[in-house]
C-alpha cells in the first residue's frame, strides 16, 4: 500500500469507530493546533458497542495498522470500546510486530481514570458506557489504581449510539431510553454526585441528560481530559513529539459513506468536515 502522505508528513492519528472520536478531536486541536492530524472512523462497522471481544480487537487492530502504514507515530483511540477491549491487546502483543518499537497507541480510559476522583465528593460514580465497555471492567479496575476510596456504578445504555449516529436523539422516543438507563443508574446508589459520560458519542446528549439529572450532579465528558492529558504526555515524551510533524494540516477518513461523514460530522466536530473514503480490504 502507498502512503497516503509525503513521506515528511507524520500526523498523530485519532481514532473512532465511528464520530464520537470527533468529540475528542475537537479539543485536542484547540489545544494542540500546530500538530498535523489524520482522523478516521470505521463508520463502516460502527457501532463497536455491542460487538464481542474479538470483532472489536479484530477491527481497531487493522485500523491502527492503517494509521501506522500512513506514517503516524502516535495513534490515540478516541473511543472507550475500543479503549477497553482492544488497547492492551495491541500494546501487549501486537504493537512490536506492527510498527518501530518508539511508536506508540494510547486509549482514553486511563487518563479518565487518573482524573476523575477530583471532582466527587460522596466517592460514589456513575459511568454511562456501551455495553461492551460496561462488560470489560476496565474502569473499575482502572479507577481502583488511582481512587481506591471510589465507588463506581456502571450503566450500560445499549441504544444510546444508534440513537445519536441516527439522528434520533431529540426525539421523545430517545428521551425514554436516556431516563430508563438514567433511573437505572441512580437504583443503583442514590449518592452519585458525578456521572462520567464514559462513551465519546454521549457529549451530543449534554443538554438533554443535564435536564434530566438533578442539578447536583456533574456531568463529566472526556474531551477537556483527554487533550489536556495529551499536551502533558507529548511534553513528557520529547523523542515521540519530534517525530510528529507539525504544520496544522487535518484530514478525515472514514470507512463508510463520505458523504454521509461530511452530514453528520458537524454535530459532533462543532464544524464542517470535507472526508475521504477509505477501504480497509
Ligand atoms: N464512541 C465509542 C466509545 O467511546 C462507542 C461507539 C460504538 O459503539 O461504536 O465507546
Amino acid at each position: 500500500m502507498s502512503p497516503l502522505f509525503h513521506k515528511n508528513r507524520s500526523p498523530i492519528g485519532i481514532f473512532d469507530s465511528g464520530y464520537g472520536g470527533l468529540t475528542i478531536f475537537k479539543e485536542i486541536i484547540k489545544q494542540l493546533p500546530q500538530y498535523d492530524y489524520i482522523y478516521m472512523g470505521d463508520n463502516a462497522r460502527a457501532p463497536y458497542g455491542t460487538r464481542s471481544f474479538d470483532t472489536v480487537y479484530k477491527y481497531t487492530l487493522q485500523c491502527v495498522k492503517w494509521f501506522f502504514d500512513n506514517g503516524c507515530p502516535l495513534v490515540i483511540l478516541a473511543c472507550n470500546t475500543a479503549s477497553a477491549k482492544a488497547l492492551r491487546n495491541i500494546q501487549q502483543l501486537d504493537l512490536k510486530h506492527i510498527t518501530s518499537p518508539d511508536h506508540r497507541v494510547l486509549g482514553v480510559i486511563r487518563p479518565t481514570s487518573e482524573i476523575i476522583g477530583k471532582y466527587t465528593s460522596t466517592q460514589h460514580v456513575g459511568l454511562l458506557a456501551t455495553s461492551g465497555t460496561v462488560a470489560s471492567e476496565s474502569y473499575l479496575i482502572e479507577i481502583k489504581k488511582f481512587w481506591p476510596e471510589i465507588q463506581l456504578f456502571q450503566q450500560a445504555c445499549p441504544m444510546w449510539v444508534p440513537l445519536i449516529e441516527n439522528n434520533e436523539y431529540n426525539t421523545a422516543g430517545a428521551r425514554y431510553f436516556f431516563k430508563k438507563d438514567l433511573d437505572a443508574l441512580f437504583l443503583q446508589s442514590t449518592k452519585i454526585d458525578t456521572i462520567l459520560l464514559g462513551c465519546t458519542h454521549y457529549p451530543v446528549l449534554n443538554d438533554i441528560l443535564k435536564e434530566l439529572i438533578p442539578d447536583s450532579v456533574k456531568l463529566i465528558s472526556q474531551d477537556t481530559i483527554i487533550a489536556e492529558s495529551l499536551v502533558d504526555y507529548l511534553k513528557r515524551h520529547q523523542n515521540l513529539d519530534e517525530k510528529i510533524s507539525k504544520s496544522g494540516s487535518v484530514r478525515f477518513f472514514t470507512t463508510g459513506n463520505d458523504t454521509d461523514f461530511n452530514t453528520h460530522a458537524p454535530l459532533f466536530f462543532g464544524q464542517g468536515v470535507k472526508s475521504e473514503h477509505i477501504d480497509l480490504g
